[in-house]
């Protein structure tokens, strides 16, 4: 099936904003984690059969370092400190793309940053 686009700012945002302060983001604005250590963005997508689901997430690193963050699927993680490479500026994006088990129904999916620098900024999932 085609993907479907899960905006960041609709998505649960734990220790972070909904923000609109640069460009090229899709739907209202995009997610800036604070930059700590476990922050996090998790969203719920649904799946119609259990399997390998693929997974895009665009985001945005305007700074001249990796953003790592753990990307884990109802619970696991199944990308460690997945890293999030620099775009150049804040208004250039980048789409990650990654498979995953899946099951049939609702997954939670969570990027938890893993170092003190915090969250790439997120724009949206596809799933
Ligand atoms: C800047 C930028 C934010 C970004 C932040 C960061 O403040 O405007 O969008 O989230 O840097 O370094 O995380
Ligand atoms: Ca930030």
């Amino acid at each position: 099936a085609a993907a479907a686009r899960y905006e960041a700012e609709s998505a649960t945002i734990v220790k972070g904003a909904a923000e609109s302060n640069h460009s090229g983001y899709s739907g209202t604005g995009f997610v800036n984690g604070d930059n700590v250590v476990g922050s996090y963005v998790e969203f719920t997508v649904d799946a119609a059969l259990a399997g390998t689901g693929t997974i895009a997430i665009r985001y945005a690193n305007g700074t001249t370092d990796a953003r790592p963050a753990d990307v884990a699927v109802n619970g696991t993680v199944v990308s460690a400190a997945r890293a999030f490479d620099a775009t150049t500026d804040w208004n250039t994006w980048a789409t990650s793309t990654l498979t995953t088990p899946v099951k049939a129904g609702s997954n939670k999916i969570r990027l938890t940053s893993t170092s003190a620098n915090g969250l790439p900024n997120l724009d949206y999932l596809d799933f």
